[in-house]
């Protein structure tokens, strides 16, 4: 066994489990999701033929390096509140306990789109799915949270959750049309651990 996929082996053997929390959105089953279609590695990238004679943007694991690009990204999308869980070191631990399940869509060395993607052994739940204005209704939208579902799927998992701010119409509604359900017999309650959590900042979980 080569030393890559020796370090590969090593990576899924640290799986584990990560969750936050507003307004609950759960996906359909896995097996009625399509199998997307992506890189499974920053060197084995992908081109996405998300638009017209466009074959320079990729879809690919999110490393800890992409951090600044990504946050730039959430800092400027509608719909994404950051708080003390996006640090470089709370992403890092969250990319750490969740390997090779989180994405982002890379154009011309810019991050265009981001998600973030994780379990907890029985939910799977993804958080900052992103893309830039520019880029979007494309497809690429739908093949980040696809190709997170696929990850789930293979962990096991069987349903994954969202928490969405209640007043994100837009965001509700393309989770809707990809197929997900909003589960309105439920509501969001959640305790804060430490005194400053999320005291200045917005994020729906
Ligand atoms: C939501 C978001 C990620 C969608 O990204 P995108 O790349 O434009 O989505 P896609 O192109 O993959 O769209 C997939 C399908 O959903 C449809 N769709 C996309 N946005 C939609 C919307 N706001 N309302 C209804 N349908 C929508 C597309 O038309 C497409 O339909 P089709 O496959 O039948 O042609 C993007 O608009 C965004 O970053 N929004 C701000 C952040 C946000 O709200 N994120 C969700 C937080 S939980």
């Amino acid at each position: 066994m080569k030393s890559g996929q020796k370090r590969d082996v090593r990576m899924k053997k640290k799986l584990a489990v990560q969750f936050g929390g507003a307004r609950l959105l759960t996906s359909r089953l896995a097996r009625t999701l399509a199998p997307p279609k992506i890189a499974k590695h920053a060197t084995t990238k992908k081109k996405l033929s998300c638009c017209p004679n466009d074959g320079g943007t990729i879809v690919r694991n999110f490393h800890i390096t992409d951090y600044d690009g990504v946050v730039a990204l959430w800092r400027c999308t509608e719909g994404v509140g950051l708080n003390e869980s996006d640090t470089r070191r709370a992403i890092a631990a969250y990319l750490r306990r969740n390997p090779r399940m989180s994405f982002v869509a890379e154009r011309d060395g810019r991050i265009i789109g981001a998600v973030l993607c994780g379990h907890d052994g029985r939910r799977g739940y993804l958080h900052h799915l992103a893309v830039s204005k520019r880029h979007r209704q494309r497809g690429l939208g739908r093949q980040l949270a696809d190709a997170c579902l696929a990850k789930l799927r293979q962990a096991g998992i069987q349903r994954c959750n969202i928490f969405i701010f209640a007043n994100n119409a837009a965001g509700m509604k393309f989770w809707a049309h990809i197929g997900w359900k909003l589960r309105t017999e439920l509501r969001l309650m959640q305790i804060r651990l430490e005194d400053d959590c999320c005291s200045k900042r917005d994020c729906p979980c």
